[in-house]
């Protein structure tokens, strides 16, 4: 198996990254509240951060403002609003 170590301090593969990222983690920060990654020497911040790129996340504008993405309430799409 070939793993590739985004962070040496923790032993953080890259694949373990991009999973977080897929189950919702879209900042450094989130990643670094999944798995520790980024929180010992921070020389993996760069990586993780270009890992995820600026790609489309929803709760990236709540992360940006302090809120907890992960959790907050995000109302619901119009549509289903009408439908309720
Ligand atoms: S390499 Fe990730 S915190 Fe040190």
């Amino acid at each position: 198996m070939n793993r590739v170590y985004v962070c040496s301090c923790f032993g953080v593969t890259e694949q373990q990254v991009k999973a977080h990222a897929k189950a919702g983690a879209c900042t450094p920060r989130q990643i670094a509240s999944a798995c520790k990654a980024g929180t010992d020497c921070g020389s993996c911040v760069r990586t993780i951060q270009a890992l995820l790129g600026r790609g489309n996340c929803p709760r990236r504008e709540l992360a940006d403002q302090g809120e907890p993405a992960l959790t907050a309430a995000v109302p619901a799409p119009l549509e289903l609003r009408e439908a309720a």
